[in-house]
């Protein structure tokens, strides 16, 4: 006799069975709050606070690094800085401390606010926005976007954002962002995974944890994060594309940049066919 599995989809599982049956398509946003989360945003500070960990923002050891390159190629020691998804405002810490005034961007309230309190003055501001919302004049000496951010929107974001950008800088101005090549995603495997928290990263009560790791055509990967609690069902995309050189290179010199140059990383060392990081300098 066959079994007949009653599953009630009006019943409280529905919105977890649904999630997991079916895998989203490319760059499809669930629309729930990840970076600006009351709760997750607390755990978040944490890590970009902490100098070592490399989850949220990089060892602050090596943006110390970055910033003494980037003001090299810069060949200047002030000028308007503006950093989109600022975070709690670490390179743009260090930038101030060199001489330059900042603007910083980022839709996570409570980032914003630490950079303000620590770094804000009349030299120094930081806005709550989504930088894909602002208009930006023709001001800025340097733009960065840093930690592989560019890869995580859509391809159309992407397009929208970087004309934002260009429009942004002043000619001559330069345009500093690093996204991941393939080589990252060499040990990535398509998977589901389930873990129990009694409480952690993502909330502050016991919850459960259903990790699916995608890939999809064209070098694009979804780390998904599903989790569930007593009273509910989350679930975050969070998507991220694997570079190749000549492709990045490509987007931005079309985007009308006069020269674009790709290096390893964010310190200027040397791209090789292993590295995991493309960095691109672009002069408008
Ligand atoms: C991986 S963290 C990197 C933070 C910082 N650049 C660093 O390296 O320390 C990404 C940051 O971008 C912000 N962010 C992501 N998308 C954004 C958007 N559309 N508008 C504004 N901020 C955004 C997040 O809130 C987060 O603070």
């Amino acid at each position: 006799m066959d079994k007949k599995i009653n599953l009630d989809l009006s019943a409280p599982y529905k919105k977890t069975v649904e999630t997991i049956a079916n895998k989203p398509i490319a760059y499809e946003t669930t629309g729930t709050p990840f970076w600006d989360d009351e709760y997750i945003s607390k755990s978040m500070l944490a890590l970009h606070l902490n100098p070592d960990v490399e989850s949220a923002s990089r060892a602050h050891e090596f943006m110390d690094y970055s910033v003494d390159w980037i003001v090299s190629l810069l060949g200047k020691q002030d000028g308007r800085i503006l950093d989109l998804g600022c975070g709690p405002g670490l390179y743009a810490k260090r930038f101030a401390d060199k001489g330059f005034s900042i603007t910083g961007i980022d839709f996570s309230q409570r980032s914003i606010a630490y950079a303000s309190e620590n770094y804000g003055d009349e030299k120094n501001e930081f806005i709550y926005q989504d930088y894909l919302t602002i208009d930006y004049d023709e001001k800025y000496d340097l733009v960065i976007l840093i930690y592989c951010d560019f890869g995580v929107l859509s391809p159309e974001n992407r397009m929208a954002l970087l004309k934002k950008i260009y429009r942004g800088l002043k000619h001559g101005g330069l345009f500093v962002v690093d996204v991941f090549t393939s080589n990252q995603y060499k040990e990535f495997t398509d998977s589901l995974t389930v873990e129990y928290e009694n409480d952690g990263f993502w909330r502050a009560d016991p919850y459960i944890n259903i990790k699916r790791n995608a890939s999809y055509p064209n070098q694009n990967y979804l780390v998904q994060y599903t989790i569930i609690t007593a009273e509910d069902c989350a679930t975050y995309n969070i998507w991220n594309h694997g570079f190749k050189p000549q492709e990045i290179k490509k987007v931005l010199l079309n985007t009308g940049f006069a020269s674009v140059t790709l290096y390893g990383d964010v310190t200027g060392a040397n791209l090789t066919d292993e590295t995991p990081i493309v960095c691109a300098v672009c002069r408008k």
